[in-house]
C-alpha cells in the first residue's frame, strides 16, 4: 500500500518544530502513537521464597512444606534460590542497563521477626534498608510485596483469625522502614490461592485438603487483608498508593456438560472475586458465602472492606476444568484445547489477556490497574557468547504486551506491567526445572547472564509500547 508521505515518519518529524507536529499529527491515523501513557511503569517482579536463600532468618511454613515433600517437582528446594539475598546488585545492573523502571520484589516475614512477635530484627531490617537504597541507586522504583506466602512458624497460619492483627503489626513495621521510598505497594501476592491451594486442595503450605478449612483461611486472608491494608495506609504518606497482586484466571468447562459448567462457575467465583469483591466493599459473592458465614463475627466486612488504590492484576492463563466431587473444591483439571497454543507449561492466550483487563476495568469502577505479573515459562538454549536466546518467550511478551495495550486502547486505565520473572528462579511447583526468566542464572555459580527478552523488553521500554 501507498504511504501517505514518502519519507520516513522519523524523518518527517524532524524536519518540523515539536508543535508545528503536534498540530498536524492528530489528523493522520498513522500518527496515533501506539504508546502507554507518561509514568508507565515497566518493571519486573520477583518474590524473597523464590529467590532469597535461606540464610539469615528464622523457617517459614514453606520451608517445612517443601522438606516434608522432599522438594518440587524437579527435587529442587529453596535452600539456596539465586540468593538474591547477596547478588542482587549483579541483577540491578543489568536492569538499569535495560531501562527497566520498577521492580517488585517481597520482604521475607521471617527475616523481620525470624522467631517472635515484638520487635523486629535489626539485621532483617538493614537487609532491605539498604537493597531499597540500591534499588533507588539503579533508577529502579522499589515496589514491595508484603506478602507472597511465606510466613515465618512462630506466626501460625490462616486457620487462626488472629494471625491478621499479626500481619497488621508486620505490615506497620515495614510501612515505618520503606514507606519513605516505596510508593507503590502491593500487601499480599495472589491471596485468593493461599486458601484455596494450601487449605482446601493441600498442594502449596500449609497442605490442608478440607473444605472446611477453605472456608476459614478465606475469611482471615480477607480480614489480614483489611488490617495490612490499614496498617500501611496509616503509616505512609498520602501520595502512597497500595493494593494486591490478585491473579485472574477464568474457568471454563470445556464439555459445556451443566455439571462441569456449574463446579467451573463456582471455582471462576471462588478464584476471581472472593478476595477484591469484599475489599472493594461488596461482600462476599453468593456462590462463596456459605464457605465463609460459620466464621465471619461483627465488625468483620467493615474491616475488610478496605478498598485498594489500585487494582493489581497478575494473568497467565485460562483454567480448563471438569466437576470432580472428590475434589473439596469440587473440580479437576482438564487438558486445554487443543487449539490453544501452549507455552512450555500453560495455555498462551493474549485475547483472554485482554478481555480480562477489561472486565476488572468494568467489575471494580475502572480502576487504575498494574499488571503485577506476566509471564512465561520456555524452553531455551544453553547461553552462548554472553546472552540466552529466547525467540519463543518474546513472541509471548509480545503478544501479550500488545493484548494489554489493546485494553489501554479501549479505555483501560493501565498504568503499568511487570514481567515475572527478573530472573529464572526456584518456583514453588516448578522448582528450578521450567525458566521465566529475563536473565538467566546459570549452575552453580549463580551468574546472572541476560536473554534476548531482556532486550526485547528494553525496546518496549524505550517505545514506551509493544515492539
Ligand atoms: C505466580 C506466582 C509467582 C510465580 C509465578 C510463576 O502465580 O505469583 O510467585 O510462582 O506464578
Amino acid at each position: 500500500m501507498m504511504s501517505v508521505l514518502p519519507i520516513s515518519r522519523r524523518a518527517f518529524l524532524k524536519g518540523m518544530g515539536a508543535t508545528t507536529a503536534a498540530t498536524i499529527l492528530p489528523r493522520f491515523a498513522w500518527a496515533k502513537e501506539p504508546t502507554f501513557g507518561q509514568d508507565f511503569l515497566w518493571g519486573v517482579a520477583t518474590s524473597a521464597p523464590e529467590s532469597e536463600s535461606r540464610a539469615n532468618r528464622g523457617r517459614s511454613n514453606w520451608d517445612v512444606f517443601i522438606d516434608n515433600i522432599g522438594g518440587s517437582a524437579d527435587g529442587t528446594n529453596n535452600v539456596r534460590n539465586t540468593e538474591f539475598d547477596s547478588r542482587y546488585l549483579d541483577e540491578f545492573k543489568l536492569l538499569q542497563a535495560s531501562g527497566v523502571k520498577a521492580f517488585r520484589f517481597s520482604f521475607a516475614w521471617s527475616r523481620v521477626q525470624p522467631e517472635s512477635p515484638g520487635a523486629p530484627n535489626m539485621r532483617g531490617l538493614d537487609h532491605y534498608d539498604r537493597m531499597i537504597d540500591a534499588m533507588l541507586e539503579h533508577g529502579l522504583e522499589p515496589v514491595p510485596t508484603l506478602f507472597h506466602w511465606d510466613i515465618p512458624l512462630w506466626a501460625g497460619d490462616f486457620l487462626d483469625r488472629d494471625i491478621s492483627r499479626r500481619m497488621g503489626d508486620y505490615a506497620e513495621i515495614m510501612a515505618r522502614l520503606v514507606g519513605d521510598r516505596a510508593k507503590t505497594w502491593l500487601l499480599f501476592n495472589e491471596p485468593g490461592i493461599i486458601p484455596i491451594f494450601g487449605y482446601g486442595q493441600g498442594i502449596f503450605a500449609p497442605g490442608y485438603r478440607s473444605r472446611r478449612y477453605l472456608g476459614a483461611a478465606l475469611h482471615h486472608v480477607n480480614l489480614a487483608h483489611g488490617r495490612a491494608l490499614t496498617a500501611v495506609r496509616a503509616n505512609t504518606s498520602s501520595g502512597t498508593r497500595v493494593s494486591s497482586a490478585f491473579n485472574i484466571m477464568p474457568f471454563e468447562a470445556p464439555s459445556g456438560s451443566a455439571e462441569d459448567v456449574a463446579a467451573a462457575r463456582f471455582m471462576d467465583v471462588l478464584w476471581n472475586e472472593a478476595v477484591p469483591a469484599p475489599a472493594y466493599g461488596r461482600g462476599y459473592p453468593s456462590l462463596v458465602l456459605p464457605l465463609v458465614e460459620p466464621y465471619i463475627q461483627n465488625g468483620d466486612m467493615e474491616a475488610i472492606a478496605v478498598k485498594p488504590d489500585f487494582f493489581g492484576l497478575n494473568f497467565y492463563s485460562r483454567s480448563f476444568v471438569k466437576a470432580d466431587p472428590d475434589s473439596p473444591v469440587g473440580i479437576a483439571l482438564v487438558e486445554p484445547p487443543a487449539e490453544l497454543e501452549r507455552t512450555d507449561e500453560l495455555p498462551y492466550d493474549p485475547d483472554t489477556y485482554t478481555k480480562v483487563l477489561l472486565k476488572a476495568h468494568k467489575d471494580y469502577d475502572a480502576p487504575d490497574i498494574i499488571a503485577t505479573e506476566f509471564g512465561f515459562p520456555v524452553a531455551e538454549e544453553a547461553p552462548k557468547d554472553g546472552w540466552v536466546n529466547d525467540p519463543l518467550r518474546i513472541k509471548y511478551m509480545q503478544g501479550y504486551i500488545r493484548a494489554a495495550h489493546d485494553a489501554y486502547q479501549q479505555g483501560v486505565k493501565l498504568k503499568g506491567m511487570f514481567y515475572w520473572s527478573s530472573t529464572d528462579n526456584w518456583e514453588w511447583v516448578l522448582g528450578l526445572r521450567k525458566h521465566f526468566g529475563l536473565i538467566h542464572i546459570d549452575q552453580p555459580s549463580l551468574k546472572r547472564i541476560p536473554k534476548r527478552s531482556l532486550e526485547y523488553y528494553a525496546k518496549c521500554i524505550r517505545l514506551n509500547g509493544p515492539a
